[in-house]
């Protein structure tokens, strides 16, 4: 089998963040969101895949993965003009994927169970497709499948009126019928060659099974959806630390520390929360729960449920909640006021 991951799109709901870059490479427990992805495919055994990019920054993801030989596989990148639907996203890859079976990864979506037994399944299987679904709470915001009997009878793209809350998650077992079926695919409502649609498609001559999935699953299309899924991956991470320690400093439950950071004097660390390498957190400021810091960055602060990307320096008497403070920002206040939250793209540089 081989993989494809979608990496383009615009990413509008999660503007100013995506305003620089993809949001498949914003970090959850300071790893890009896609990197999960990455590494769930690879555990199946998939080394060959194909990564679609496009829109702003997309040669940001090239110079992360490169030629993927770091991370043990191989990737091959497939450019999209602009995001036209998922459905198109897989189209471009038919040369790529030749006769065989495949896997697609939405570069947004986290899974925290290992899908290797999936995929096993779907290899010896002979079905067309299989599909994981996904008990949610707000079926209308997602591909819907109507499951009856243990047969799937319909899928459909965000309905109004969701027959059932069994999510199309955004991971794809797929053969190569799927290409013919989408050259004669039209347009959705929002204008996108919609996988779903393929998929109802398929659904009228051939059998597509599914799996329900009962493990952590998110789709990250909101700043809430990223604070959750870094606060999920956070508390399943094992502690360690390699940093410098002051005296009276306080850990608490699971944290993790990376090389050469200092944590000074009177600091409180509550777990789950990572703090990546070379960081100074300045004295009496107090870390977590819930929170990720990236490498490079100074803070002496009062923060929790927040995400703190790489080189950023946050001196700030506000407590700090449920907040993304994008790559190598800068935050300073004198104030003393309740809590607040951000939403900082990257750059941003807020004195009060
Ligand atoms: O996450 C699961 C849901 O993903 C499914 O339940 C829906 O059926 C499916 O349509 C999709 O819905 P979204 O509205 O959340 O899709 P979104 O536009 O956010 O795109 C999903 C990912 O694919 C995202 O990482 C961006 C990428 N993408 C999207 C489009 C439209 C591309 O790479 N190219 C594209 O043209």
């Amino acid at each position: 089998m081989k993989g494809i991951i979608l990496h383009a799109g615009h990413g509008t709901r999660l503007r100013p963040l995506t305003h620089t870059g993809p949001k498949q490479l914003l970090p959850i427990a300071n790893k890009p969101m896609s990197q999960y992805c990455l590494e769930s495919i690879k555990d199946t055994g998939i080394t060959d895949i194909a990564i679609i990019i496009g829109g702003v920054g997309s040669n940001k993801v090239k110079e992360y993965y490169e030629d993927g030989k770091k991370f043990g596989v191989k990737i091959t990148y497939v450019e999209q003009d602009s995001p036209r639907g998922i459905a198109h996203a897989i189209r471009l890859c038919k040369d790529f994927i030749g006769n065989e079976k495949f896997l697609v990864f939405l570069g947004d979506n986290i899974i925290q169970r290992r899908i290797s037994d999936f995929a096993d399944e779907f290899e010896k299987s002979d079905a067309k497709a299989m599909i994981l679904l996904c008990e949610v709470d707000n079926p209308s915001r997602f591909g819907i499948a109507d499951v009856q009997n243990g047969i799937i009878k319909k899928i459909m793209e965000k309905p109004k009126d969701p027959p059932t809350n069994l999510a199309v998650t955004g991971i794809y077992f797929l053969t190569p019928i799927i290409f013919d079926i989408i050259d004669n695919l039209k347009p959705s409502w929002r204008n996108e060659l919609e996988i779903t649609d393929a998929l109802d498609i398929l659904l009228q001559n051939h059998k597509i099974t599914y799996n329900v999935i009962t493990d952590y699953w998110k789709d990250t299309g909101t700043p809430e959806d990223i604070i959750h899924a870094n606060m999920t991956i956070l508390d399943k991470t094992k502690p360690y630390f390699n940093g410098i320690k002051e005296k009276d400093v306080k850990i608490n439950g699971n944290v993790m520390i990376g090389e050469n950071t200092i944590i000074k004097s009177n600091v409180v660390i509550n777990g789950p929360t990572i703090i990546g390498k070379n960081c100074v957190i300045e004295s009496g400021s107090k870390i977590g729960p819930n929170t990720s810091i990236g490498d490079n960055s100074n803070l002496r602060c009062d923060i929790a449920e927040s995400i703190v990307m790489s080189e950023c320096n946050i001196t700030c008497d506000i407590k700090i909640r449920n907040s993304i403070i994008a790559f190598n920002s800068e935050l300073t206040t004198n104030q003393n006021t309740d809590d607040k939250v951000f939403l900082l793209g990257e750059g941003t540089r807020i004195i009060l």
